[in-house]
């Protein structure tokens, strides 16, 4: 049996890939196929590593997501883009990991449970449910993984604070808890279950648990600064408002968009499942609120780089 594991990443160029491929090419014995439609935007250091073969296409080239992921033993798909890419991309793709026999696919949710959401909830999650149910369908022929990690850690600060004035907002009451994973941290659990063949099904990551008014006592402790605390209205209100921006101009996407993720972040109706899976993989320092600010100034918050 080859002790060489070979691990095929769709949509290699993104955020969450470029770190899913570091820390694999961190392990020996690990080889890895890139499909992306751009390679120039990798870095040097991934795009010159011997163990990293990239093909260039388009994301219905079928031929090519089949040389893409042949004798993969596992694909991670980490497209973001319309329901064309997310839905119908993506089970271009599963449909040639079928073809090419590969057991295991990871597919692009990096989310919070969608399965708690009915169609038309939130709208970008309902992809999810399709590539979900069409995995469940195909159950028989290749294994499903979904990666559920709640927010990234790096991501609702546009948000929420507000660096000239000092404000951090919050929507509700303000004890609302939200759930984060860092995207570093998703990245290595990712690396992790794709190299285990055990790790099937649904898997719930999280680096942190915690409310906006905790966060502001952790901000103080890491900044010795005291952020005022501003409410933007109740949830009712987030839900009507997010609703009306969405109703005004739907293809205004930026302006509605984190509100509704909000929504749902805080509503505790798609917390993730536990016991969460942490635990399966205990080599993962899981990253905190609190590390996040001890490692990024402050003026860095909202914009943090990783590469
Ligand atoms: N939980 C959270 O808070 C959260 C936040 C953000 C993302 N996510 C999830 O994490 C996953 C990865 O997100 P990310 O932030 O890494 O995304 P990203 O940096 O925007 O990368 C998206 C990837 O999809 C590719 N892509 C986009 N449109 C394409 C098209 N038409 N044809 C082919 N490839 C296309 C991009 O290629 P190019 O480089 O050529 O553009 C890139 O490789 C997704 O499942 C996303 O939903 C979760």
């Amino acid at each position: 049996m080859s002790t060489q594991t070979t691990v095929a990443i769709a949509g290699i160029t993104g955020t969450l890939a470029k770190l899913i491929t570091k820390h694999l090419l961190s392990k020996p014995n690990v080889n890895i196929k890139g499909f992306c439609r751009n390679p120039s935007k990798l870095p040097t250091s991934l795009r010159t590593n011997p163990r990293l073969t990239i093909f260039e296409g388009t994301f219905n080239d079928t031929n090519l997501l089949r040389e893409t992921v042949r004798s993969a033993d596992v694909t991670i798909c980490c497209y973001m883009g319309p329901d064309s890419l997310m839905i119908d991309g993506q089970k271009l793709l599963i449909d040639a990991c079928i073809a090419e026999q590969v057991p295991r696919y990871i597919a692009s949710d990096y989310c919070m449970d969608f399965r708690k959401l009915a169609f038309g909830d939130h709208p970008i999650k309902d992809a999810m449910k399709h590539v979900h149910a069409y995995l469940e369908e195909k159950k028989d022929v290749i294994k499903a993984v979904h990666i559920l990690n709640a927010c990234f850690l790096e991501r609702p600060w546009v948000g929420v604070w507000d660096a000239e004035k000092g404000v951090l907002s919050y929507w509700g009451t303000g004890d609302e808890k939200w759930e984060f994973t860092s995207y570093d941290n998703s990245a290595e659990f990712t690396a992790e279950v794709a190299m285990d063949g055990n790790a099937n099904g649904f898997l719930s990551f999280r680096g942190d648990h915690i409310s906006m008014k905790e966060v502001a006592v952790v901000f103080k402790s890491v900044y010795k600064e005291e952020p005022k605390l501003q409410c933007l209205g109740s949830l009712e209100e987030l839900y009507k408002t997010m609703h009306a921006t969405r109703d005004r101009n739907p293809k205004d996407f930026y302006a509605w968009l984190g509100m509704w993720y909000t929504y749902y972040s805080i509503n505790g109706q798609t917390t993730l499942p536990l016991p969460l899976d942490n635990s399966r993989f205990p080599d993962v320092k899981v990253v905190t609120v609190k590390d996040f600010f001890t490692g990024t100034e402050k003026k860095d918050i909202r914009k943090k780089s990783f590469f």
